[in-house]
Parts: structure tokens; sequence; C-alpha cells
């Protein structure tokens, strides 16, 4: 089995906090150990805590779309969210709740080691980016840190119903491919540059 299987093998037994009372199932997140982007939402919603699998109700379809405009199958990406179970009614998630539920994700992006992360609404982009920063001002910015590259944008939910925040959205997904390509240009240049500093 592979380390993510069993990782998500995990996550459906956690009982870390209470969201695994009122939740059908947890959602671990799906998509291959070798993904380059990784893509993290908030929490599953009604269709994902039935199906078991992220972003596959409303959201999820508009997802798909993003997806397929940027030349990224979905198969080819992680897909994933900050908690694991369903919060009651669809509330925010609970400090407490992200908390306890943080580890999940840190051991999911231990193993895929991703090149780029691409958070998808305000609780993600909390995590790698600083709570101040506004994402009506960073949006669709790459932003390099340690061994990767955080893209920071909307949550296609919120950007499903507004037309301003999709087309806001759509004009950032198209950012990706290049994204993606610069830094795959950054490693095949990187061992001819330390071949050259040995003489
Ligand atoms: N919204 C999210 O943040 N995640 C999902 O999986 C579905 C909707």
């Amino acid at each position: 089995m592979s380390l993510l299987a069993e990782l998500a093998r995990e996550i459906m037994r956690c009982q870390d906090c209470d969201l695994h009372r009122t939740s059908t199932r947890a959602v671990p997140g799906e998509g291959p150990e070798n993904a380059s982007i990784v893509f993290i939402g908030e929490a599953p919603g009604w269709n994902e805590d039935q199906q078991g699998r992220p972003f596959v109700g409303p959201a999820g379809q508009f997802l798909d779309q993003l997806l397929a405009s940027a030349n990224l199958p979905r198969d080819k990406v992680y897909i994933t969210n900050i908690v694991k179970h369903r919060p009651p009614s669809n509330r925010d998630p609970l400090r407490a709740e992200m908390k306890a539920c943080e580890k999940w994700l840190d051991k999911q992006l231990e193993i895929i080691k991703p090149k780029i992360i691409v958070t998808l609404g305000r609780y993600s982009m909390a995590k790698f980016l600083s709570a101040s920063e506004s994402i009506s001002k960073i949006h669709g910015v790459a932003r390099k840190m340690d061994n990767m590259v955080v893209v920071p944008m909307y949550h296609p939910a919120a950007a499903l119903h507004q037309q301003s925040l999709r087309k806001t959205i759509e004009a950032d997904f198209q950012k990706l491919p290049q994204v993606l390509a610069g830094l795959e240009q950054v490693e095949v240049a990187t061992p001819a540059a330390q071949q050259l500093s040995m003489f």
C-alpha cells in the first residue's frame, strides 16, 4: 500500500476533534503521490462527506473547469482540505479543529513534496502566509517559500456566484502552467550550473 493510502486509513480513523461525531466519514484527499501541485481547500461539504472525495459538489465542478482550463488533469494533481471531516451545516472550521487536523496535511505534504501549493480560500492561505495578508491583493501571485512555491487563490465556492471573482480566479488559474514551467526550467538548469562550478 502506498504511503498516502496508509495515511488516508489513519485519517479515516481519526477522532482527535468532535467533527468525526457529526460527519459521515473523513475525506482525506485524492491524487497521485508524485503530484507536482497540491490544491488545498477549507473542509468537506455535504457532497464530499457523502462520497468521501474532496471537491465533488458545485465548487468541485467549478474547480474541475478551472483545472481543465489550465491544462491540469484532475488525476495528475493532489486535492485536499485543511480540515478532513465536514463541520456541521458547513460552518467555518474552529481553531481547535484546524489545530487537531494540521498533522494530517503536514504528513501528506511530507510524502508528496509538491513543487507548488495552491491555497483555495482564507483558511489554507493562513497556514502558509501571514493572516494579515489580504487575498484581494495577493491572489494569483506565486511566492517562493523554502523548497516550494505557494500560490494563494480565492475559494472556488466564493467565486462561483460572483462574476468579478469568477473572472479573477479564472485568470489566476491561467498562470499556473507558467509557474510550473518556470520551476521545471530551474531544475534543468541547476545540474549544469553545478557542473560548471566544478571546473
Ligand atoms: N469546499 C472545500 O473547501 N472543500 C471541499 O472539498 C469542498 C468544498
